[in-house]
């Protein structure tokens, strides 16, 4: 860990980092997950690696059941592999007890779900705050990291709004302040968009660049070709392996965003 080590992880019996891990934000190589049913066991993912360096934008495709939530819940510390090895930072995550999981999941990693997931009872600024209620941090300075980060996602004026009070595209971005109030290792985003219209996904994606360019790490799951296309890098996932891995061109991104404002635009133009 980074910020101290509160826990001790850094006594606990694990293997050495690569030397220069620190670079990363997380390093997999030949990851595998087994699913055991009764009758068979499923290969989700049959050997994977790959490396995302700090201040990346990485996509995840593929066609259903070819791995991607497998891979997702790995990287954020919900389920442990079968083989290989899962750095986070300094962390091999592999070699974690489950209580330590739960430790690195509460203060450093970011969820967004394609539900947004908030909880209905509490205001933007409460929901934004519950990362930091599993690690009893509730004093003024966590308050005002909250409502900071609730006008960084455009919600200055709605802090005591409740999740029902909300459009589709509100909630999503109380969901993104929500994932940033640990200073996560990256935002990890499971088809954030999937809910939403062309136009708010075209806000939200918007957010996604503007955290991106600050330096935050983004690896976002989805299956529309023009959300992947902001990205700065796609990795195709099929039947549980790394199919390619490939690089997305300023030229490419910028004409994925020209042409997503202009389709907004045209869709604005018609109401
Ligand atoms: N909890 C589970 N138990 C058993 N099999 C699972 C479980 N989760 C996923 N699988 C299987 O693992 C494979 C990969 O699933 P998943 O990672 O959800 O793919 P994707 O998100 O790309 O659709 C699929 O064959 C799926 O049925
Ligand atoms: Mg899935």
């Amino acid at each position: 860990m980074s910020n101290g080590d509160p826990n001790g992880l850094a006594n606990q019996s694990r293997v050495a980092a690569p030397a220069d891990s620190r670079v990363f934000a997380t390093s997999i190589r030949d990851l595998t997950k087994e699913y055991v049913l009764k009758s068979e066991t499923v290969k989700a993912l049959r050997g994977v690696s790959f490396d995302v360096q700090e201040g990346d934008y990485v996509a995840i495709m593929g066609p259903s059941g070819s791995g991607k939530s497998t891979l997702l819940n790995l990287l954020g510390c919900l389920d442990k592999p079968t083989s290989g090895s899962l750095y986070l930072g300094d962390d091999d995550i592999a070699e974690m007890t489950d209580d330590q999981l739960a430790e690195i999941r509460s203060r450093r990693i970011g969820f967004v779900f394609q539900s947004y997931n908030l909880i209905q009872q509490l205001s933007v600024v409460e929901n934004i705050q519950v990362p930091l209620y599993y690690q009893g941090k509730l004093g003024a300075d966590e308050k005002r990291r909250a409502v900071e980060l609730a006008e960084r996602v455009g919600l200055g004026d709605r802090l005591s709004h409740r999740p029902a009070q909300l459009s589709g595209g509100q909630q999503q971005r109380v969901a993104i302040a929500r994932s940033l109030v640990n200073d996560p290792f990256f935002v990890l985003a499971d088809e954030p968009t999937g809910n939403l219209d062309s136009a708010t996904t075209y806000e939200i994606l918007a957010i996604f660049d503007e955290l991106n360019s600050d330096g935050r790490t983004i690896i976002i799951v989805t299956h529309e070709d023009d959300v992947a296309d902001r990205a700065k890098r796609i990795v195709l996932l099929k039947d549980g392996m790394l199919h390619s891995d490939e690089k997305v061109s300023e030229e490419r991104r910028d004409a994925a965003r020209l042409a997503q404002q202009q389709a907004v635009k045209e869709l604005l133009a018609k109401q």
